[in-house]
């Protein structure tokens, strides 16, 4: 299988893209910031089901990383990533440098409000700031009329239909199921950071959070829940938990039984930082 071809500015991006709507052909888009994994592929798979064309952009976002936060360990490894999508249908990969996304002078923050409020927000407080900036961009270059980001992510999700509703951008926004390991663990790209004692704790954050889920379907009040799941991520080998919060699957807002759920958590071992989330499932 051959590699997709690879564009790096927008202007040949766009008459990629002019060219495929000139022959009647659906995009659909992934945005990526590359060391990808299983859990990409399978958003890519999805896109590709559901149009025509695929355009995955590789790009990591440096307005998304706080001052403290991995941006220069992050794992870069294009030829790679180009290999894996080799192995997929997808057609054309987008690989901006910092300079062409942000040029000097680049001025403009989008702000998302709503879901972005909270969870993630409390600990990473200008990371969506920087996903809604770089995510309204790839957009508005590449205009798919799909574009598919994974459950595992899932205020990012959220923020992300936020931005496309408020905007008015005229993007279909598809949330695809989370891609676990055969125990459990949700593929990320920061499970690379982790030894095979970290691993084994890791996994145990989704039995966990699944537990949880468990406990409030059969009742267990959203505080008594959490306050659980955050005792038994200690015990288990977290050193620090950030969250464990029960909130409205499509708002974000405070979980109320009568509304579909979410259980969502971040914790870390050691200079790792995993997020997961699962369905509160009340019948
Ligand atoms: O989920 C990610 O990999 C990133 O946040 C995204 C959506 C590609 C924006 O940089």
């Amino acid at each position: 299988m051959s590699q997709p071809d690879v564009v790096d500015s927008v202007a040949a991006l766009r008459a990629r893209i002019r060219d495929w709507r000139r022959d009647g052909l659906r995009v659909a888009m992934v945005p990526t910031m590359g060391a990808l994994h299983e859990g990409h592929l399978s958003l890519i798979r999805i896109a590709c089901e559901k149009a025509e064309r695929c355009v995955v952009s590789i790009f990591v976002n440096p307005t998304q990383f706080a001052p403290s936060e991995d941006l220069d360990k992050y794992p870069r490894q294009l030829t790679r990533d180009l290999d894996m999508l080799a192995t997929v249908k997808a057609d054309l990969a987008f690989t901006p440098t910092v300079g062409a996304m942000y040029p000097a002078g680049f001025a403009t923050k989008i702000s998302v409000g709503g879901p972005s409020a909270g969870l993630e927000s409390d600990f990473r407080p200008t990371f969506f700031e920087g996903v809604a900036t770089v995510v309204a961009k790839l957009f508005l270059q590449a205009t798919p009329d799909y574009a598919v980001f994974g459950e595992k992510d899932y205020q990012q999700l959220c923020v992300v239909r936020q931005l496309c509703h408020d905007l008015d951008l005229p993007v279909e926004i598809i949330g695809a199921p989370t891609i676990r390991d055969a125990h459990g663990l949700a593929m990320s790209s920061r499970n690379a950071y982790l030894d095979e004692a970290e691993l084994a704790v890791a996994r145990q954050l989704n039995v966990i959070l699944r537990k949880a889920a468990a406990a409030l379907a059969s009742g267990a009040h959203r505080d008594d829940a959490t306050a659980e799941a955050r005792r038994a991520l200690t015990a288990a080998g977290f050193q620090k938990v950030d969250y464990v919060e029960a909130r409205e699957s499509l708002t974000l807002a405070p979980w109320r039984r009568d509304r579909a759920g979410r259980l969502l958590a971040a914790a870390w071992l050691g200079k790792t930082r995993l997020i997961d989330n699962v369905e509160v499932s009340t019948g």
